[in-house]
């Protein structure tokens, strides 16, 4: 299936576990990807993800936290393809931090909300000012988490500003289509995903890479841990055709565990 034929894609944190899983995604289904992150490191990091040179994304350079950066890296991404008809809000962090919510720290929180809610906020503005304008609209799409939907003991800063996202997601949603912009807005939300976002923190949880990977698969009631492809997946839906009447929308990506 060839859904994104002759369409780009810009994915922010596209260097991370979950931005090279959905560019690969994406370039299987035909796509040209440009990969926006954090300079440092990355030929090495592009490279290790795509040891061939011929199949290798473009890369910007892209602080999610610099509206200057954003309008850079849509303009570098429509110089090099001509248009922008995907945009992937990836980019995100966890806290350094797991302390109750009466300790989280107030830089720590405005750190977590800079990068997940400020970068998200001007990744999406990005995109809506540069798909209205083109010809076929486009589509965005925003990674949320689970955590954003319900409490925790120690995780409140994450939790809090991927709720954020949730909400800005429709916000951004209902406003572009009342607009008449022909942009479609959505979010996905995974449970945990054995990525370097979370594997240190769950192995020294539960004292063990084994132990942690068995937990997690325990916390769903389909007893699998989420692969950066099942979040690729729904991803590609979200910014394909097959999604045309879909924005505003959580896709909850977990093996059944907030339902439970
Ligand atoms: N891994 C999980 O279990 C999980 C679960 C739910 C949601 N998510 C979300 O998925 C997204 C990707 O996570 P991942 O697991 O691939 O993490 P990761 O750490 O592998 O990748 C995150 C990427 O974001 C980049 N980044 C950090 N700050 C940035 C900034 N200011 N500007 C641009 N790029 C920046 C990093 O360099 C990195 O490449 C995040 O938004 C995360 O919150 C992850």
């Amino acid at each position: 299936m060839q859904r994104f034929e002759q369409q780009t894609a810009l994915i922010s944190g596209g260097l991370g576990a979950m931005g090279i899983g959905i560019a690969r995604r994406l370039m299987a289904e035909g796509a040209r990807v440009v990969l926006g992150d954090l300079p440092q490191g990355a030929p090495e990091r592009l490279a290790a993800a795509f040891p061939d040179a011929a199949g290798r994304p473009a890369f910007v350079s892209l602080d999610v936290t610099q509206a200057s950066q954003w309008e850079a890296a849509v303009a570098e991404t429509i110089r090099l393809h001509g248009r922008i008809d995907v945009l992937v809000n990836n980019a995100g962090v966890v806290s350094t931090q797991s302390v109750p919510f009466d300790q989280i720290d107030l830089a720590e929180w405005q750190r977590l909300f800079a990068i997940n809610v400020d970068g998200t906020f001007l990744g999406v503005q990005a995109g809506l000012r540069a798909m209205k304008a083109q010809s076929g609209g486009g589509a965005i799409v925003n990674l949320g988490s689970i955590a954003g939907y319900v409490g925790s003991k120690e995780g409140g800063a994450y939790g809090s500003s991927k709720s954020a996202v949730r909400n800005l997601t429709k916000q951004a949603a209902v406003s572009a289509a009342r607009m008449g912009y022909n942009v479609r807005v959505n979010a996905v939300h995974p449970g945990y995903v054995w990525t370097p976002l979370i594997e240190q923190k769950l192995i020294q949880q539960f004292g063990g890479k084994e132990a942690a990977m068995e937990a997690v698969r325990g916390m769903n009631p389909m007893h699998h841990i989420v692969g950066v492809d099942d979040v690729a997946a729904a991803v590609a839906f979200l910014a394909s055709a097959d999604a045309r009447m879909i924005t505003g929308a959580d896709l909850v990506i977990d093996g059944g565990r907030l339902i439970q």
